[in-house]
């Protein structure tokens, strides 16, 4: 069984990191707004005489501003000491990892093809900051991404995060899916950049009859989806894949979805993607993903510059690029009929908001 259970000082000090992590970002975050209004803006007019036009002359003047530097020193600290405690879980718990990976009788599949290279966009920076990054692989078995991965779950955006034991959005995005296409009973599923596997064992729980394929482009993380889904009975099939161009054949599936993966690949991988999607579904398939609800266009310039902050100094580089994008366009690129592809804010029960886009293929 693959667990990772916190002995008495992980567990204290994880809570005092998403203790931390609170404050900065809900006690701390809001002075901000102050700062620009008061101070910041002002002085940009005076400078100026027109006040900042977008979320990148926003951050230019906030770069200057003391309160801004503070709290960005602290939010950058605190994502740091996130992972030197999870470095730390990792150290002690290392051998209980590697036997809790082994699966003997799986119900589902793994397969890593040990000449796959991860793309250039993804290896070139530990994304959230996450030490080795997303493709981080120490060799056969290892499955150290997966669990540095598990344990920012637990303390990542104010704890508040996708949890191991299933993506808590996806499934309702599921279930309105479900309600938006009546005769959508899948028979194979896709899960494109499915990490430690959260998202495809969200599309299992919603949809149990379907074949579920997961896929990411880092070995140590699908080793780890495989081995917790097994762990918890779940036969999903994982592979080390690129999104952009898969081994399924044509046809092959009734739904491709992803749970957060668009904000964390480039903008040309989007457009390959979307046409991958709608290479692999079957006609009348139906492609989903789900996101965080930060559509520039529909916020004013400062609220755009603090979630920018992903952009600059989390190691996110393609999270501003996405909230600009017009996602329909490689949607209809992709061969997707535009009167077919969509795009919409989703309000779950629990009161979280998500950014959903889709298309159906003709
Ligand atoms: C935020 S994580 C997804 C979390 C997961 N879907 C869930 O809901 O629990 C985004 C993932 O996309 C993966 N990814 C980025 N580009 C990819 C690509 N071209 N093909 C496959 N996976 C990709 C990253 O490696 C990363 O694991």
């Amino acid at each position: 069984m693959l667990a990772m259970e916190l002995d008495h000082d992980e567990a204290a000090r994880e809570r005092y990191v998403v203790s931390l992590k609170w404050h900065i970002n809900l006690d701390l975050g809001p002075q901000l707004r102050s700062a620009y209004e008061g101070q910041a803006k002002p002085r940009f007019q005076r400078q100026h005489g027109r006040s900042p036009k977008d979320r990148h002359e926003v951050r230019e003047l906030m770069l200057t501003e003391p309160s801004y530097q503070a709290w960005g020193s602290l939010s950058y600290l605190a994502q740091e000491l996130m992972w030197t405690a999870i470095e730390t879980e990792i150290a002690r718990m290392q051998p209980a990892l590697n036997t809790g990976s082994k699966v003997v009788r799986p119900r589902g599949s793994l397969t890593v093809d040990p000449a796959f290279r991860a793309p250039r966009y993804v290896t070139a920076v530990d994304i959230h900051l996450q030490p080795g990054g997303y493709a981080l692989d120490l060799g056969e078995g290892d499955v150290t991404a997966g669990a540095f991965y598990e344990g920012a779950t637990r303390m990542y955006a104010l704890g508040q995060g996708i949890r191991i034991r299933g993506n808590r959005a996806l499934p309702e995005v599921l279930a309105e899916l479900k309600r938006q296409y009546p005769r959508l009973a899948p028979k194979r599923i896709l899960d494109i950049g499915c990490n430690i596997g959260g998202s495809s064992m969200a599309c299992k729980d919603v949809f149990p009859e379907a074949e579920v394929y997961g896929i990411d482009i880092g070995a140590g993380l699908i080793r780890y989806a495989h081995a917790r889904a097994e762990s918890v009975d779940k036969a999903i099939h994982f592979s080390v894949q690129n999104g952009e161009r898969t081994n399924f054949a044509d046809g092959f599936f009734d739904l491709v979805a992803s749970g957060t993966l668009l904000h964390e690949t480039s903008y040309k991988a989007i457009y390959n993607i979307f046409q991958e999607a709608h290479r692999l579904l079957a006609p009348g398939g139906v492609m989903a993903h789900l996101e965080i609800p930060v559509r520039h266009a529909d916020m004013d310039i400062f609220t755009q510059f603090g979630h920018d902050w992903s952009t600059h100094f989390n190691a996110e580089p393609f999270w501003g690029t996405l909230h600009d994008m017009d996602v329909l366009d490689p949607m209809v690129k992709g061969g997707f009929a535009r009167n077919k592809c969509w795009q919409r804010y989703i309000s779950l029960p629990n009161g979280s908001r998500w950014w959903v886009c889709g298309a159906q293929k003709s």
